[in-house]
């Protein structure tokens, strides 16, 4: 026999309760998303690598070394998606889209595709629900992208996530802050500091706030911070989320040191993390991006967005959303057989979910597979059952057994 080929590493395959949980978080954002005025798009899982490069910024980590680039058949550079914004995008004004509406909101959700080291919540192919807001400037749709990411995840069960806020200010405050956090970086022990800080001091000193190794924390500790430099304009339209966001009780608190890993931002950013699924904890992360669409060649039309990791959604998600089977009948003589299958058949019908074994087994083993399959309710069928036309009906949390008339079954599942 030869070698069973092995998935790509960093690439999962998705049973159950992964898979459940993944449509169950698709649904959900769909619908909330839908009050808000979001519609789907759906861009390709291809870009042109040049689209990443002007899009997401050639000095980020994502394009220095996490990108999936190949030239295809014709020659031509690809990437796949590390991110859906840049896609969005281009399919915005590719289509022409900003000369029909003044505000258009996008919900996509898939696949994308980083070459990352592999460990828990950090995938290679891993899967995000993206919103992106395009036209309006103003802090409102700042403040409600937020209110409705809150409300997402409420509706999937996590109440107990705050969203934590910055701002990274714009074209004409961030420069002058750039330059005093290299002038202060300037007096770092450059030696001390990671290999990715020490490029990142040349090339894009903001990120030294947000390394995540201990020695360069400790190091960068008292720099800095945009919040305490952004301009006028920037610390009004900052103040107005904030303001809009405490009048609407969505929780959110100051994260001064968050910069994102995206060039593209700028003003609002925002992120979600959560302190339960380990040291890969955020769960979403977004901000506002006005000059992307510019950049990329369309027009001078501002933006808002975010994007939350799916993996990391359903390691959150309560037990409770991933559906009970309702019944699973056990039968212990062949002579059942066939009233089990009528049985079930009947209770599908009616709505009811659930399976049975295709053949007599000893109850024993049919009641480790009802508790495996999490089912409701055990029916119990043998030979004196069908001849009663009775059930009986073992609850699989209390333990308790009734015995039912056939035709009465129904009002033990209400
Ligand atoms: P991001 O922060 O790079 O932002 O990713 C957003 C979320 O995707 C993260 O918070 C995390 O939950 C998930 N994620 C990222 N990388 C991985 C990975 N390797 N494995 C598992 N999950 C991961 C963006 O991608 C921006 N495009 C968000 C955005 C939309 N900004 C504006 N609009």
């Amino acid at each position: 026999m030869s070698d069973p080929i092995k998935r790509v590493k960093g690439f999962a395959d998705m049973f159950e309760p992964e898979s459940t949980a993944f449509t169950f978080l698709e649904n959900t954002a769909r619908r909330i998303f839908g009050l808000y005025g979001y519609t789907e798009l759906r861009t390709p899982v291809l870009e042109r690598t040049e689209l990443f490069a002007r899009g997401i910024g050639d000095e980020t980590d994502v394009v220095q070394k996490e990108m999936y680039t190949f030239p295809d058949r014709g020659g031509r550079s690809l990437t796949m998606r590390p991110e859906a914004t840049a896609g969005v995008m281009r399919a915005f004004i590719e289509a022409g889209a900003a000369a029909s509406q003044s505000v258009s909101k996008f919900f996509t959700y898939g696949p994308m595709f980083r070459y990352e080291q592999p460990q828990k919540g950090r995938l290679r192919q891993f899967h995000q629900l993206n919103c992106e807001c395009l036209g309006p400037v103003e802090p409102g749709a700042d403040a409600e992208i937020i209110t409705m990411l809150m409300h997402f995840l409420s509706e999937i069960g996590l109440e107990d996530l705050c969203v934590e806020i910055n701002s990274l200010g714009d074209k004409n405050c961030r420069p002058l802050y750039r330059q005093q956090l290299l002038d202060w970086a300037a007096g770092l022990p450059e030696e001390e500091l990671c290999p990715d800080c020490r490029r990142r001091m040349h090339t894009n000193p903001l990120r030294l706030l947000d390394c995540k190794v201990p020695a360069c924390q400790a190091l960068t500790k008292d720099a800095p911070v945009m919040i305490d430099h952004v301009c006028p304009d920037c610390r009004a339209h900052f103040d107005e989320v904030c303001a809009l966001l405490d009048k609407n009780g969505v929780p959110w608190k100051l994260n001064p040191r968050m910069v994102r890993g995206l060039d593209y931002y700028m003003r609002t950013t925002f992120e979600v993390v959560s302190n339960k699924i380990g040291s890969q904890g955020a769960v979403t992360g977004g901000g506002r991006y006005d000059g992307l669409i510019h950049d990329l060649g369309g027009p001078d039309v501002p933006g808002i967005g975010f994007a939350s990791g799916m993996e990391r959604l359903a390691m959150l998600l309560p037990e409770t959303i991933l559906k009970r089977p309702d019944f699973y009948i056990a039968v212990v003589e062949d002579a059942a057989m066939d009233c089990a299958f009528e049985l079930a058949q009947k209770l599908r019908l009616a709505g009811l979910r659930g399976e049975m074994s295709f053949s007599a087994k000893k109850m024993k083993q049919q009641m480790k597979t009802a508790s495996k399959l999490n089912a409701r309710k055990c029916l119990i069928l043998g030979g004196l059952e069908v001849e009663n036309r009775t059930v009986q009906i073992k609850d699989m949390d209390s333990g308790e057994q009734t015995e039912a008339a056939l035709s009465d079954i129904a009002r033990f599942f209400e």
